[in-house]
């Protein structure tokens, strides 16, 4: 067989070439192909003659016995919710995240709690290959967490840890921060090299496994969203989570990306203050807290982050413009989808937005990635470009078809409850799905809440035309570049 003599390997998929090559023949990516060390050898493929040596391997039934020990639970409600219940023993657990936004502060904050848990605590290590112990004890102090007994480290040699981990005494949660610091002696090529990152990630996965301790590997990411180099470390781990938040603002959410213990769609929401990341229970209230009632171009978008119902305000912003292609610019929601909504709204409700920039914000740093969320978006826009505000009061939900229908979404019970907890008496949601020979009912269940139901996407422009724009009595339909 054919030995492997590679020597340039992608720091961004992986893939393994003779020759170096400004891109990717993997993934596409550009300068990210990088000289490495070879392997010292490849594994070649078992001959007969060991293979014979082989032992059979065991079945087991699927009615056996499940459980295996409990999950450790270390109380910081949004970050168990998100691991789906606390940390399962001998589980290996990314976090990844952009530099600065608060992985080891969370990590410090979430060992702390779990080795002062009490009676039957985990002993827990806190490894770091960034920061020096004192810097560490400083976090600490300053997290107001000097006293819990987490052990502290510094170290990069994945043989040194390894040892230790294996000694007699092994602990319950060891934090390793960060896994693109950590390296194997065995290969040549630096710290933070995919072959590095993934020699050293195996080797305390396969630890943590054999020994029954949890691991959580902080991972930073790179500009295009992915955790650093290996995409390849994702599918090593048992869980991934990735910790986000806009610069300058101070909300933190923590998303499972991937979990093999619990489900992918929840969401963990946490403040960062000057003493470290505080919890933040009901993000509705803390997202909309800075809402000015009755300015026209804002709309409550009632959306849904797993099984968590989460109120957010859209605003937009339509102004004239004097360049030949409009700017149209978007935060906290996909551009495309932007794109699709102004489409429709141009095509199929004859609203002039061609000409005009378009701005589209999510308040508060959240990013919403719901379908759902297409007709509180579409509100926001015609309420901006009619000047006419959508109600202080009313919340919005709903998809919208390329031919301007608005189509029903999921969990509309648990968005409208969300909503009239929040003090909110009214809403705009999709009409009603009903299914094959059921009957529509004629009153839905909206608690509180005075429900409008809408079809298509000409209702809600009708409705602002109807009402009529604020300041000037033209219509928004015969608007034109520079108008209004
Ligand atoms: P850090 O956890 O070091 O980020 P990461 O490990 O993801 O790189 O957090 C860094 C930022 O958090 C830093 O800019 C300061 C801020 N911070 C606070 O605002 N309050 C605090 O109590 C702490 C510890 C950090
Ligand atoms: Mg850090």
């Amino acid at each position: 067989m054919a030995k492997t003599h590679a020597r340039f390997v992608c720091q961004s998929c992986g893939a393994a070439t003779t020759r170096w090559s400004g891109r990717c023949d993997g993934c596409g990516g550009w300068n990210t192909v990088v000289e490495e060390a070879p392997r010292e050898s490849a594994p070649g493929g078992l001959a007969t003659a060991s293979r014979k040596r082989g032992r059979s391997i065991e079945y087991a039934s699927m009615d056996g016995p499940a459980e295996g020990a409990p999950r450790r639970v270390c109380g910081i409600a949004e970050f168990d919710r998100v691991c789906g219940g606390g940390l399962v023993p001998g589980s290996a657990i990314l976090i990844g995240g952009d530099p600065g936004i608060g992985k080891s502060t969370l990590l410090l904050q979430v060992v702390a709690a779990l080795a002062g848990s009490g009676t039957g605590a985990p002993a827990c290590l806190y490894i770091s290959g960034e920061e020096a112990v004192e810097q560490l004890r400083l976090r600490a102090r300053r997290l107001d967490l000097s006293q819990s007994p987490v052990l502290l480290a510094a170290a990069t040699a994945v043989r040194d840890i390894a040892a230790s981990l294996d000694a007699a005494e092994t602990p319950g949660i060891v934090v390793i921060d960060s896994i693109q610091t950590m390296f194997v002696d065995s290969l040549d090529s630096a710290p933070g090299t995919v072959s590095q990152v993934r020699a050293s990630a195996q080797e305390l996965i396969h630890l943590a496994k054999r020994r029954g301790f949890t691991v959580l590997l902080v991972g930073h990411v790179t500009k295009d969203g992915q955790i650093a180099g290996p995409k390849v470390l994702e599918h090593m781990v048992d869980a991934v989570l990735s910790f986000e938040g806009e610069r300058g603002h101070q909300f933190r959410i923590l998303r499972a990306t991937k979990n093999r213990y619990g489900p992918t769609d929840e969401i963990g929401v946490f403040e960062m203050t000057d003493r470290g990341l505080m919890e933040v229970p009901n993000p509705s209230a803390l997202f909309l807290a800075e809402r000015r009632g009755n300015v026209s171009g804002s709309a409550v978008f009632a959306g849904l982050e797993g099984t968590r119902p989460l109120l957010v305000e859209v605003q937009a912003l339509v102004s004239p413009s004097s360049l030949a292609t409009p700017r149209r610019a978007v935060i906290g929601w996909d551009a495309g989808r932007l794109a699709m909504v102004l489409a429709v709204l141009e095509a199929r409700c004859g609203l002039a937005l061609a000409g005009r920039e378009v701005y589209l914000n999510v308040a508060g740093g959240l990013r919403v990635s719901e379908p759902a969320a297409d007709l509180a978006v579409a509100a926001a826009l015609v309420s901006a470009a009619s000047d006419q505000p959508v109600p202080a009061e009313m919340v919005v939900f709903g998809e919208i078809g390329l031919s301007g229908e608005v189509r029903a979404v999921s969990q509309p019970e648990v968005r409208l409850k969300e909503a009239a907890k929040l003090g909110f008496t009214r809403a705009l949601v999709p009409p009603r799905r009903t299914r094959p020979g059921e009957k529509a009912k004629e009153k839905r269940e909206g608690g509180d809440l005075e429900i409008q139901e809408i079809a298509h996407l000409q209702d809600l422009v009708a409705r602002f035309a109807a009402e009529g724009p604020r300041r000037s009595s033209q219509e928004p339909e015969r608007r034109t570049v520079g108008g209004g």
